[in-house]
């Protein structure tokens, strides 16, 4: 697969609207997952070139917090528009370094980019408050201004989406910002950003390093000049992260692990339900936060689920992702693949059943076979950790109080899902469970519209809608007097 525009494929970092290499000429190969084959390098970058382009985000902070709303907002749209011109080399990019299907990654580039256009047009709504005051002689006005010099840390999941969900809102609101892609899926990330350069971003005000995440992740959490830090990942990375701002005190948004459970009612549409179940859990490989990890099936509608589901997911194609037709792509690491061997070894040795697939794929490398379990217990892993990847194991309930409880007992509250036609019974669930979000006969939660973002372990913070902007801005409270 090649691509059209090649000044796309970008091998340099970005610093201050400049292509740079690492000064030694240190870089880093990319693999292709499918095939483990190096499609190319970036430079191994470390605390030095993160603290220039930290220092070059600071220095272009003034001129671009100072434009007006609709000033910035013409540069973000012409972003997108170019997002949307180049998404087929996009898509095939994030591919080839990724492993998702071409079509799901058509999808990411569709909706990554809605977050550009959306927040380009949020940025015009960013109001402030007038607050009575005691006095006929004072005015309390509430201004709210940008944090300032923002760091995006962000995952392979989700090479561009995550990248755009960050940046929409910071951009918008007048922040600058410097981004660490993850190792795995740079070149995406640094595509957005000739884009970036071409859209007429001033320079530093996007700024994006490759390289070590150990040194580039310290110089970014202990920089007194970043005053935001905004992470995607693991639970484990995030507390770390979490940690190391409170030296300087950063506010921190953090989009970390889940464990959703997707839930069906015995009044539930069963195709509904089974449509929702294969793009909750197979979508990206099941790589994904708001993949569902549990499912608690009503034992009055398990057998008939079950036959269901498994029919629909022995349909399933797995292959590279841009053969034809393919519905499952291959695990991102060789690590990833031991997780989910892992998961389903403990899951049989604690009495599963594997009704379909359980291994390694005849595709070899880190292709798994489509997965599912029954008899899926508490205690097994599977249902205690994310397994992020094509694994469903299914466990059987009777009541609603039943699972509720169930559903809760974990320290991650992300995505949750939950299918039956009795509303009251939807929104009394909604309402119980301790998630962030909630699809009700909905698996396909993600929006530019919406408040992304969980509780407990599971994060701080919302991406997306009016929310999204207030984690990149510092309310003022100004006392006017002698009036
Ligand atoms: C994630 O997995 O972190 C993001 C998923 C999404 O945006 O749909």
């Amino acid at each position: 697969m090649k691509i059209k525009n090649t000044d796309l494929l970008k091998e340099c970092c970005y610093i201050n609207g400049q292509w740079v290499s690492e000064n030694s000429g240190a870089k880093m190969p990319v693999y292709n997952p499918a095939n483990q084959e190096i499609i190319s390098h970036v430079p191994k970058m470390g605390g030095d070139e993160t603290r220039m382009a930290i220092e070059a985000a600071d220095a272009a902070l003034p001129e671009w917090k100072a434009k007006t709303a609709q000033e910035r907002s013409e540069i973000m749209l012409r972003w997108y528009e170019l997002m949307k011109e180049n998404q087929e080399d996009l898509a095939i990019l994030m591919t080839l370094e990724q492993g998702k299907p071409l079509a799901e990654a058509r999808g990411e580039i569709a909706y990554g980019a809605n977050f550009i256009e959306w927040f380009a047009h949020e940025a015009k709504r960013i109001y402030g408050d007038m607050i009575p005051a005691k006095s006929t002689s004072q005015r309390i006005m509430v201004i709210k201004q940008p944090i300032g010099v923002v760091a995006a840390i962000t995952p392979w999941n989700f090479p561009s989406a995550m990248i755009t969900r960050k940046c929409g809102p910071a951009l918008a609101v007048g922040c600058t910002i410097v981004i660490k892609p993850s190792p795995e899926s740079p070149l995406s990330a640094l595509a957005l950003c000739q884009l970036a350069d071409q859209a007429g971003f001033p320079p530093g005000v996007i700024n994006c390093i490759t390289g070590d995440a150990k040194s580039i992740g310290a110089e970014m959490t202990s920089n007194s000049i970043v005053r935001k830090l905004s992470f995607t990942g693991s639970t484990a990375v995030g507390k770390l992260l979490l940690e190391q701002c409170a030296s300087t005190v950063k506010k921190v948004s953090l989009e970390l692990g889940g464990n959703a459970p997707f839930i069906v009612f015995p009044d539930a549409d069963l195709d509904l339900a089974v449509k929702g179940a294969m793009l909750c859990k197979f979508r990206n490989t099941g790589q994904t936060c708001i993949s569902a990890n549990r499912f608690y099936i009503h034992t009055d509608i398990h057998d008939a689920f079950v036959e269901k589901f498994k029919t629909e997911i022995s349909q399933l194609k797995v292959g590279d992702g841009f053969e034809a037709d393919v519905g499952q792509g291959p695990l991102i690491t060789q690590a990833a693949f031991d997780k989910v061997s892992a998961h389903v070894a403990d899951a049989t040795k604690n009495g599963a059943i594997i009704e379909l697939g359980g291994a390694e794929h005849e595709k070899g490398g880190t292709f798994f076979q489509p997965t599912l379990l029954t008899g899926l217990i508490d205690s097994m892993l599977i249902s205690k950790e994310e397994t992020f990847g094509p694994v469903a194991g299914i466990c059987r309930f009777s009541s609603d109080d039943e699972v509720i409880k169930l559903a809760n007992d974990t320290n991650s509250g992300l995505a949750s899902y939950i299918y039956t036609k009795d509303l009251s019974r939807a929104i009394r669930i909604s309402e119980a469970l301790e998630y962030g979000m909630v699809g009700v006969n909905e698996a396909a939660i993600s929006s530019e519209l919406a408040p992304f973002g969980g509780v407990k372990e599971s994060g701080l913070g919302r991406e997306g809608s009016h929310y999204g902007v207030d984690d990149f801005l510092e309310l003022k409270y100004v006392l006017l007097g002698g009036i």
